[in-house]
């Protein structure tokens, strides 16, 4: 049970038919503990009433920018002050704009504007919307500037559209606030993820690849940077907004990945090899697209170098985390790449399931080490993502239990 004792948590709602999922969260924070004063967006009121969550959160809603009573107790100013955190959820599109262009033409912007609290983002609104360039913009804009974005999720909505665009379910922001108040156990450990596929060119047009997606890395990576880590990604081409908070580098082969990831290693405490990196490669790339001539072409295939066993092989080594991706055998197939790559860790991953692994939202893995299997049930990745940062990081401090105190 998420515990948020006496915090004092400022929940933005605005305008979206997701608003009437805060309820509930009001409901919830209280239940965990905290202190809940809303702030809600004139269009939030068309979809749920100041009434309802005045009666939830035991608090008045502040609605207004230039309010002279709400002035003389509590203005903008004291309520950013006030606030050691602010969710907003759901977060319109119009919001996420505003904020990415730091307006302040209401009162929600403003004290978003003016707080030095963790602002957090819950976004929600039609699939479209969200995948519009201009949202995916001011998106990666907020990320920068270290605003969280939790979600959305991705499913059926309101509109009757299938898509990303819902706000993640309350017990899932709930989640996300009480981690930003947990003991942080990754403070000043550097952590290197790799994530996504890689691409093995065959010519200027075609490639070899697979279907990783790389959300179940990025989601290690927004887990990592929670936890208080210094985090670098090496991803391969996905299509995905970079966590707050994250170094990106972004690279196509398994050549580039391995290059990447060796010329960094040194510097890092705790390596993760996520990304699924082609084992072969085409022997030679063709400088010219290859033109249909004949019935059948072969073509030969050399082995990439091992980026995890590599790492693992160095002398300083940081601590090291595999993967396994199976389709049969998985637990002990993954025991015998823990051994055969030297690792500290692997997670195995049933990559023959339709509802979890490949590019899907939902994971389900068993955490492996020489002497223990630890099973973590299926839940999305970003749940599954923060119960590995939160296994692995202890693990790491039982062999370094001083790492990271000079950081
Ligand atoms: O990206 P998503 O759509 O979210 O899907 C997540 C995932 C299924 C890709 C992920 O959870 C996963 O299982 N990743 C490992 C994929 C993989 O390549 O597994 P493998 O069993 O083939 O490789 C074993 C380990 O060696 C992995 O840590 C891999 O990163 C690493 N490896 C493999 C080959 C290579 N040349 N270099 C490597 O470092």
């Amino acid at each position: 049970m998420a515990t948020l004792n006496n915090r004092q948590i400022l929940l933005g709602v605005t305008g979206g038919i997701a608003a009437y999922k805060s309820a509930e969260l009001v409901r919830r924070l209280r239940d965990a503990g905290a202190v809940v004063r809303v702030v809600m967006t004139r269009a939030a009121c068309e979809f749920i009433t100041p009434l309802t969550m005045q009666a939830l959160s035991g608090n008045p809603v502040h609605r207004e920018l230039l309010d002279e009573t709400a002035e003389a107790a509590m203005g903008h100013i004291e309520l950013a002050r006030w606030a050691d955190l602010v969710l907003v959820a759901p977060a319109s599109a119009d919001f996420i704009a505003r904020l990415a262009h730091g307006l302040a033409d209401d009162l929600l912007a403003t004290l978003c504007l003016a707080t030095d609290a963790p602002v957090l983002v819950a976004p929600a609104m039609n699939q479209a919307m969200w995948r519009n360039p201009a949202t995916r913009h001011n998106c990666g804009v907020l990320a920068q500037r270290g605003v969280d974005l939790l979600g959305p999720g991705s499913g059926s909505q309101a509109c009757g559209d299938t898509g990303p665009g819902r706000m993640l379910e309350p017990a899932e922001l709930l989640a996300a606030v009480a981690s930003r108040f947990a003991p942080r156990n990754l403070d000043g450990i550097r952590v290197m993820i790799t994530a996504g596929p890689t691409r093995e060119a065959l010519d200027p047009v075609r490639y070899i690849s697979n279907h990783s997606s790389g959300k179940m890395g990025f989601a290690i990576a927004a887990a990592a940077a929670e936890a208080g880590a210094a985090v670098t990604l090496v991803s391969g081409p996905v299509h995905l907004d970079t966590p707050a908070r994250v170094a990106r580098i972004d690279v196509s082969s398994a050549m580039e990945m391995h290059e990447a990831v060796m010329s960094r290693a040194a510097q890092c405490d705790i390596f993760i090899a996520c990304a699924a990196v082609a084992d072969y490669r085409p022997e030679h790339c063709a400088g010219q697209k290859i033109k249909k001539s004949t019935e059948r072409m072969e073509v030969r295939l050399v082995r990439n170098p091992d980026i995890v066993a590599d790492v693992a092989a160095l002398e300083s080594r940081p601590f090291t985390v595999g993967f396994a991706a199976e389709t049969t055998d998985v637990v002990a197939y993954a025991r015998g790449k823990l051994a055969a790559k030297r690792l500290d860790l692997i997670v195995a991953n049933d990559v023959a399931r339709g509802d979890i692994g490949f590019n899907s939202e939902f994971n389900e893995v068993c955490l492996i080490s020489a002497t223990d299997t630890t099973e973590l049930a299926r839940g999305t990745k970003a749940q599954i993502a923060r119960a590995l940062v939160a296994a692995i990081g202890a693990r790491f401090r039982e062999g370094n239990p001083a790492a990271g105190e000079a950081s």
